[in-house]
C-alpha cells in the first residue's frame, strides 16, 4: 500500500495563449500508492484536469509547455514518444471524464465503442472473445447485457458514465483517473457510481485518482486526499487525519462546508473570500497567502513542507495545529 505506482514530481503547465503565458500548473507533486483511492480536492480552474491530462500526454503540445517528472513502472512518462504513451494509454493507465457524451461516440453503439477499446490494445482477440469480455464489463458495471446494442443517447446519464467506466478498465489498466466522474449525476446516481469505483478498485486492485470539486465526495470514497490550490499541492493526507487535522488555511475553509448529519455528495464547495491568483505571474511564494488570514510578510517566500503526522503534509509557513473539532 505505500508502495507509490505512480509519482508525479515537480510538474509544471504553462500554456502559450495570445494574452500571455499561463502558468495552470506550478511544481506539483504527488505520489499515488498502490490500491488507494486518491482524491485531488479544489476550486474550479486549480489545475486538476491541465495536470491529469499532462500525466496522460493528452495535452496538445504546440501551445503547452510542460516540465518535471512523472514516473509510473521505472520510466518517466513526459519523456515517452507518442507510440510508446499509446501503448500505456488505455491498456496501463486509463481516464474516465465528466462529461460521457463527449467522450462516447454518438454514431457507434456501446459494445462497438467497448470492443473498440480493446481491439486497440489487443489485436489478436477474436470477435466471440471480444463479444463474451464486453457483456462481462457491462454486468461489472451494474449494466444489463442487452445495453451492448444501444447507441449512448438511449441512455440516463449515469448509465453512460457506467459505460465509460466499462471502457476505461476494459483493458485491465493499473491506474484509473477518474476526472469528476460524478458532477453531472445527481445525488443518488452520483453515490451509486462511486460505490462501482470503490468496488472495481477493491475486485481489480486498481489504484485511482479521484478528481473532484467536492469535498464530501473525498470523505466518502477516498484513502488518502490531496488538496490542490492555484496549481500546486498545498496539503496531503489520509483522508481522516485531513479531516480530523487539517493544518493548511485553505484545506480547513474546504473542510467547512461538508454538510454535517448526511452524506451530503451534492454539496459544493464554501464561498472562501477574495480570489484564486491569477495564473498569468509565475507562481511566487504561498499562493493563497493574499487570502489568508494566518498569512505574514514571510509567505512571500516559498512556503516548507512539514508533516504533521505520519503521511501527513503541508505546505505552509504557519499551519494551524489547534484541534479542528471540539
Ligand atoms: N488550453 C488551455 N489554454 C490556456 N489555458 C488553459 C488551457 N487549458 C486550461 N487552461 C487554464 O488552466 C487552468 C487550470 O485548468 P483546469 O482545467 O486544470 O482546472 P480544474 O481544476 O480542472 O477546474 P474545474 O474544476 O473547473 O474542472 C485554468 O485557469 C484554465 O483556464
Ligand atoms: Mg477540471
Amino acid at each position: 500500500m505505500n508502495d507509490p505506482v505512480l509519482s508525479i514530481e515537480d510538474l509544471y503547465c504553462d500554456f502559450l495563449t495570445v494574452e500571455g503565458i499561463v502558468y495552470a500548473v506550478s511544481g506539483m507533486s504527488l505520489k499515488l500508492r498502490r490500491g488507494e483511492i486518491h482524491g485531488i480536492v479544489g476550486e474550479s480552474g486549480c489545475g486538476k484536469s491541465v495536470s491529469t491530462r499532462a500525466v496522460m500526454g493528452l495535452l496538445e503540445k504546440r501551445h503547452s509547455r510542460i516540465k518535471g517528472s512523472v514516473f509510473f513502472d521505472g520510466r518517466d512518462l513526459l519523456k515517452l514518444n507518442e507510440n510508446e504513451m499509446r501503448d500505456i494509454r488505455g491498456r496501463r493507465i486509463s481516464m474516465v471524464f465528466q462529461d460521457p457524451l463527449n467522450s462516447l461516440s454518438p454514431l457507434e453503439t456501446v459494445g462497438n465503442q467497448i470492443e473498440e477499446a480493446m481491439t486497440s490494445h489487443f489485436p489478436a482477440l477474436s470477435k466471440g472473445e471480444l463479444r463474451n469480455t464486453c457483456v462481462s464489463l457491462l454486468e461489472k458495471v451494474g449494466l444489463h447485457s442487452g445495453t451492448a446494442g444501444q447507441y449512448p443517447f438511449e441512455l440516463s446519464g449515469g448509465m453512460q458514465q457506467r459505460v465509460m467506466t466499462a471502457q476505461a478498465i476494459s483493458c485491465e489498466p493499473e491506474i484509473l483517473i477518474a476526472d469528476e466522474p460524478t458532477t453531472a449525476l445527481d445525488v443518488t446516481i452520483q453515490a451509486q457510481v462511486l460505490e462501482l469505483l470503490k468496488t472495481l478498485q477493491r475486485e481489480m486492485k486498481l489504484s485511482v485518482l479521484l478528481i473532484t470539486h467536492n469535498f464530501a465526495v473525498v470523505a466518502g470514497t477516498c484513502d488518502r486526499v490531496s488538496v490542490m490550490y492555484s496549481g500546486r499541492i498545498v496539503e496531503t493526507a489520509p483522508t481522516e487525519s485531513l479531516i480530523n487535522n487539517a493544518a493548511h488555511p485553505y484545506s480547513r475553509a474546504l473542510i467547512g462546508c461538508i454538510p454535517r448529519g448526511r452524506s451530503g455528495t451534492g454539496s459544493r464547495l464554501p464561498v472562501i473570500p477574495g480570489f484564486p491568483p491569477r495564473l498569468y505571474e509565475p507562481a511566487d511564494g504561498c499562493p493563497f497567502a493574499p487570502r489568508c488570514a494566518s498569512a505574514s510578510a514571510s509567505c512571500k517566500a516559498a512556503p516548507p513542507v512539514t508533516e504533521i503526522e505520519e503521511g501527513h503534509l503541508v505546505f505552509c509557513r504557519h499551519p494551524l495545529r489547534e484541534a479542528l473539532h471540539g
